[in-house]
């Protein structure tokens, strides 16, 4: 807020000084009245804004935690990402998906909504237009989700290709548009329309209230050996930059040589970010991220390096990153290249992981119906969870009327969580972050 209006008193300086030296003097009164009449509605037009927020934040406050009545003047709003621990977390989601994937998308989304949360769709170019009209028109008729208003499909669709930094590219974006638009989230979550929650969002919710809000959930691991042949010495260039239909990445023949300013890592491209890291990543007011992302334009499979390298070449953040992506991804095995489609045989194991999510799975399989009934309880558009106060006599949805969204109902799920927490955060677990 203050640095837009430095700036804006700076151009209308600079713009009066240039005037002034020129022959055309009635120009300069008037020019004094125009910074005068736009410093005025700036200033008016900023008051209505921030006084606005200012409201909503006490509003939010008021209602969902009484510890903070009367003493809303210690919080600075804004920095959302600074409140007290205590408060309940929010999460905010990028489901992407690709042509096909519409149905799928959405069955994800409803599987992990939260009033509380916030969500972003995004169907990359490849999807023909009518279907991107249908998610939506899907999303924009469902009750819940307009009122709320916290589900939004992102208006541009890039074309992102497999393994390119149009990816990255696209994570940022959307990433970018969270930050813009909703103030209140602590940390973002990488979903794809083949990943299905284990947990409900009640237990992830009431885990993560637990948890310092500087953790980051990223896997990760040097690059050595082999791979840094094989991922670091080739340049590629990702057509998907500048053409507009979807084709491979080209792979040129010649090779550079390995950096040496930063350490290269590399992991699992399914992360869980703090907003904090994310900021840095996405403001850049240390050039390094963007040093990284530029650096990875020409990488393979910079999804799954681009975070890790910023995160682990970054005294602030190394020991944030705790090295797990909380998904249970079952790898085809040999070559360990792609991950395999989960069926019910999975069940089991999935749930012995304790990991929130798990991917990937084939569209509408079996086993989705059972992870809806065993894990989720969701007996319609969503999740069990304590906001749902609706009656469900005659198999009506409780989740129609909604209530409290800070309170939550943790079930097995967070029994779960809790344990795979437990084993993340020892000491022995987390010496193991960024090693050097
Ligand atoms: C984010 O999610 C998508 C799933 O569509 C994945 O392919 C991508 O590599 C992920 N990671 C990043 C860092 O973009
Ligand atoms: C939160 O953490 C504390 C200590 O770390 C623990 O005693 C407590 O049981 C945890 N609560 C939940 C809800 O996990
Ligand atoms: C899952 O865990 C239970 C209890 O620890 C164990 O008995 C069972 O064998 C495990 N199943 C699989 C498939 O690992």
């Amino acid at each position: 807020m203050s640095i837009f209006g430095k700036n804006f008193k700076k151009h209308a300086h600079n713009y009066s000084g240039r005037v002034y030296n020129s022959d055309r003097k009635w120009i300069v009164p008037f020019f004094v009245s125009l910074v005068v009449w736009i410093s005025l509605i700036s200033a008016a037009v900023f008051g209505v804004y921030s006084s606005s927020s200012y409201d909503k934040d006490l509003v939010n406050f008021d209602v969902k935690s009484d510890d903070f009545e009367g003493s809303f003047d210690e919080i600075d709003v804004d920095k959302a990402s600074e409140f007290p621990k205590d408060k309940a977390p929010r999460l905010a989601y990028l489901i992407s998906g690709t042509k096909g994937d519409s149905k799928r998308m959405l069955r994800t989304l409803q599987a992990v909504y939260h009033p509380r949360n916030q969500y972003i769709l995004h169907m990359d170019l490849e999807a023909p237009p009518r279907e991107r009209m249908e998610l939506t028109m899907a999303v924009k008729n469902d009750e819940t989700f307009s009122e709320v208003e916290n589900v939004r499909v992102m208006a541009q669709s890039n074309l992102v290709t497999y393994k390119g930094p149009t990816m990255i590219a696209t994570t940022l974006q959307a990433i970018a548009i969270l930050l813009k638009e909703s103030l209140d989230w602590d940390w973002f979550i990488n979903l794809s329309a083949s990943d299905y929650p284990l947990v409900t969002q009640d237990d992830l919710l009431h885990v993560f209230s637990n948890l310092s809000r500087t953790l980051n959930f990223i896997e990760h691991t040097k690059l050595t050996g082999w791979k840094l042949n094989q991922r670091a010495k080739p340049i590629i260039v990702d057509p998907g930059l500048y053409l507009s239909k979807k084709s491979d990445l080209a792979i040129t023949s010649q090779r550079r040589s390995l950096p040496t300013s930063f350490k290269l890592f590399t992991g699992s491209a399914w992360v869980i970010l703090t907003r904090s890291f994310v900021e840095y990543c996405i403001w850049g007011w240390d050039n390094f991220p963007r040093t990284t992302l530029m650096y990875y334009t020409n990488f393979v499979s910079s999804p799954e390096g681009y975070f890790h390298t910023v995160i682990c070449n970054t005294q602030e953040f190394t020991t944030t990153a705790i090295s797990h992506d909380l998904h249970y991804i079952a790898w085809d095995y040999p070559p360990k290249q792609h991950p395999r489609y989960l069926t019910i045989k999975d069940f089991e194991k999935m749930v012995n992981s304790s990991a929130p999510f798990a991917r990937k799975f084939p569209k509408d399989d079996v086993v989705l119906d059972k992870i809806d009934q065993e894990l989720l309880g969701r007996t319609h558009r969503f999740p069990q969870g304590a906001w749902c106060v609706g009656s469900s006599d005659d198999g009506s949805d409780p989740c129609s009327v909604r209530g409290d969204d800070s309170v939550f109902r943790p079930g097995t799920g967070a029994k779960r969580l809790n344990g795979l927490f437990e084993q993340l955060l020892s000491d022995d677990f987390r010496s193991k972050s960024c090693p050097s």
